[in-house]
């Protein structure tokens, strides 16, 4: 039971019925933010502070919407302006924060296994927003919650993660909550950014987005990390495009109705073309609306349950 962690740090860990748990949690969380006040008095009392090392548009705001929705009290930490700028080290940030009597946390770092390493410093839960390469926990939930939503369910749907694999927390968290719930994965991708050995997590390899995309039920594009790259992994984006990009006149060979995720930042003309993401922003949108939900059933289950009125 998530009740009966300190933390989430990373889907990994969890037990297949632990990220049901969380999932099935979400759904009156859902149905919560469709009414007129989208507000329950369940962490009323408790402090949640929001440590963004790295930038967000999404995961950010999204946590402080479901910490304020379950009305906590919010703490967002401004590392640009904090003292971190004057050599301060993440420890003694953290401590200090904890200091104030916060009770959970909730971190991005660009160092993988960061929030790990709070998680030991500090009695507050760690909730882990994004650990460089490592893992995006949240992202994974959001983005199965929003399958189970379109297909009905996990096990058995066959998913293509598709992009810059070998840089993306986002596909090893997927990778870890799609394998553990019994879904079919592949990742596919220039062979420059496929890791080596990614079949031993349970996954099928491909380098041909056409041949992999062509029994999927849904696929997941990935933006190119090239922040992320010490080195360029492809020859140009052009081709990168033409090999690996979801257009049209690729989605127009498949027998239609696959769903398509993206975990966002998009970049439009890259990993997706403009028309295809305009035509499924419905799907793009809705993981962004359950990313909250999911949020809120996290916080609502690490903090012990309780009533939700
Ligand atoms: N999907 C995601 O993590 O987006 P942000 O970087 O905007 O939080």
């Amino acid at each position: 039971m998530i009740a009966e962690r300190k933390s989430l740090l990373g889907i990994r860990e969890l037990e297949p019925e632990e990220i049901l748990e969380i999932l099935d949690q979400a759904e009156p969380f859902k149905e919560i933010q469709s009414r007129s006040i989208k507000k329950v008095p369940t962490l009323r009392g408790v402090t949640v502070a929001n440590l963004f090392f790295e930038n967000s548009t999404r995961t950010r705001s999204s946590f402080e919407l479901a910490e304020k929705r379950l009305s906590a009290d919010v703490l967002n930490f401004s590392v640009p302006t904090s003292s971190v700028t004057k050599g301060e080290s993440l420890r003694d940030t953290a401590q200090n924060i904890e200091a104030m009597n916060v009770d959970m946390i909730v971190m991005r770092h660009h160092n993988e296994g960061a929030c790990h390493f709070l998680d030991r410093q500090v009695q507050a839960r760690v909730i882990n927003a994004g650990d460089g390469q490592h893992e995006h926990p949240t992202q994974a939930l959001l983005d199965a919650s929003t399958l189970r939503e379109k297909l009905g369910r996990i096990e058995g749907i066959r998913v293509v993660i598709l992009g810059d694999i070998t840089h993306s927390r986002v596909a090893r968290s997927n990778v870890f909550l799609l394998t553990k719930l019994g879904a079919k994965v592949t990742v596919c991708g220039p062979p420059t950014m496929l890791p080596p050995e990614i079949e031993k997590l349970g996954v099928e390899r491909a380098t041909d987005v056409r041949h992999a995309l062509k029994n999927a039920d849904a696929v997941n594009v990935l933006r190119i990390q090239f922040e992320r790259q010490s080195e360029p992994l492809i020859p140009s984006i052009r081709e990168y495009v033409s090999y690996f990009g979801i257009t049209m006149d690729k989605l127009a060979e498949l027998p239609g109705g696959m769903i398509i995720l993206h975990p966002g930042p998009m970049n439009r003309g890259t990993e997706i073309a403009h028309d295809v993401a305009e035509a499924h922003s419905g799907t793009i949108l809705r993981q962004v609306t359950n990313g909250v939900a999911v949020r809120m059933a996290v916080l609502y289950l690490l903090s012990g349950g309780g009533s939700l009125n």
